[in-house]
């Protein structure tokens, strides 16, 4: 078979070990021949395709981001899309089917081309960890470790000045970086999108911890709502989707804090540092193996589904089961993590 990939929205550490897992799983198995299509959607409705052998994917694993490059580009929305010129790209290019790999936007665009009948499988992606149907996707266990590894630093400097730090973390709709980064460098508190904290309590936490001799550290979601706030912090302009760009946050929590504890405080936005650079050993064994399972599922035509974790395995699901709607941070998730709070 004529295999397309294509990487589609934000990058994400991985990515490129999910092009290899398929590359090299399809050749050496099945003599499959492979294309990749550049910067996501955009390149397949272009024709912009590119001959991927043995040879490009070499030492690919633990590179960080997409040799591919990437847009949020929507297949059927955007300029010159639509379900014919697709169609059309893939008979000109001898494609027999398309390996998307992207987060809940490109997959929405995916299943609009499968139902409309074209071979389309797809592999989960999001360093958010908010794609339903999937127990993970890859790139978030690098974003963690990432993040934690900054927090354990700005908790030294803290130290040394007895100031509270405020880290900000990505995370539009679903706090699972924060939450899980927040445990792990042992954050006093942890704000996310899914929960309502009012500032007093806040304050408490950090005036609690401060007074015993410990700097504070808050981690802080970019998409938190702090109190008196309807729409997150927008950092300024606009995503290639139309979504405000977020950022800003935890500059606005640090003058709180410092005003309304008493803390000398200072914060740190982590940004797209926690997107960069190779992917972990856990996120690269994630992401060969979705790009090996991912050929599978073409080999046994499940157009119309995806890849996906479930406890240890592997398995195919609809792409309807991670549309819909998001896989936030559970209540009971929250209240583990909140009982570690403060004092
Ligand atoms: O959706 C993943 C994500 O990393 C969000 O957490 C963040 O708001 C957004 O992408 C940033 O996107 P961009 O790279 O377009 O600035």
């Amino acid at each position: 078979m004529r295999i397309g990939l294509l990487t589609s929205g934000g990058d994400c550490p991985g990515l490129n070990a999910v092009i290899r897992g398929a590359v090299l799983h399809g050749i050496k198995s099945f003599d499959d021949e492979f294309v990749g299509f550049q910067r996501g959607w955009r390149g397949l409705l272009d024709g912009d395709a590119v001959p991927l052998t043995r040879t490009e994917v070499r030492g690919l694993a633990k590179e960080g981001g997409t040799i591919l490059g990437t847009s949020r580009t929507n297949p059927i929305e955007a300029p010159g899309g639509g379900v014919e010129t697709v169609r059309r790209v893939l008979d000109d290019h001898g494609v027999d089917a398309v390996i998307a790999i992207g987060g809940e936007g490109s997959l929405a665009g995916a299943k609009r081309l499968s139902d409309a009948g074209l071979p389309i499988v797809g592999v989960p992606k999001t360093i958010d960890n908010d794609l339903r149907g999937t127990d993970y996707t890859f790139g978030f266990d690098t974003a963690v470790q990432i993040a934690t590894d900054a927090m354990d630093r700005l908790r030294t400097t803290g130290q040394s000045h007895r100031r509270c730090m405020v880290a900000e973390v990505m995370g539009r709709h679903a706090g699972w970086i924060a939450l899980h980064s927040g445990m792990s460098a042992g954050a006093h508190a942890v704000l996310i999108p899914e929960q309502r904290v009012p500032m007093s309590e806040l304050f408490t936490w950090v005036r609690e911890v401060h007074e015993r001799g410990v700097a504070p550290l808050v981690v802080v979601a970019e998409g938190f709502l702090p109190e008196g706030f309807d729409e997150e912090f927008a950092g300024g302009g606009f995503q290639e989707d139309g979504r405000p760009r977020l950022g800003g946050v935890g500059e606005y929590l640090a003058a709180q804090i410092a005003e309304g504890a008493g803390v000398d405080t200072r914060y740190a936005i982590l940004g797209h540092v926690q997107r960069g650079g190779a992917p972990t050993g856990f996120d690269r064994v994630l992401a060969t193996r979705f790009g090996m399972a991912a050929v599978d599922l073409v080999r046994a035509g499940g157009w119309g589904r995806m890849v996906a974790l479930h406890g240890t395995e592997i398995v195919p699901v609809d792409f309807t089961e991670a549309l819909g709607g998001l896989k936030t941070v559970p209540q009971h998730r929250w209240d583990q993590a909140r009982a570690l709070f403060g004092r």
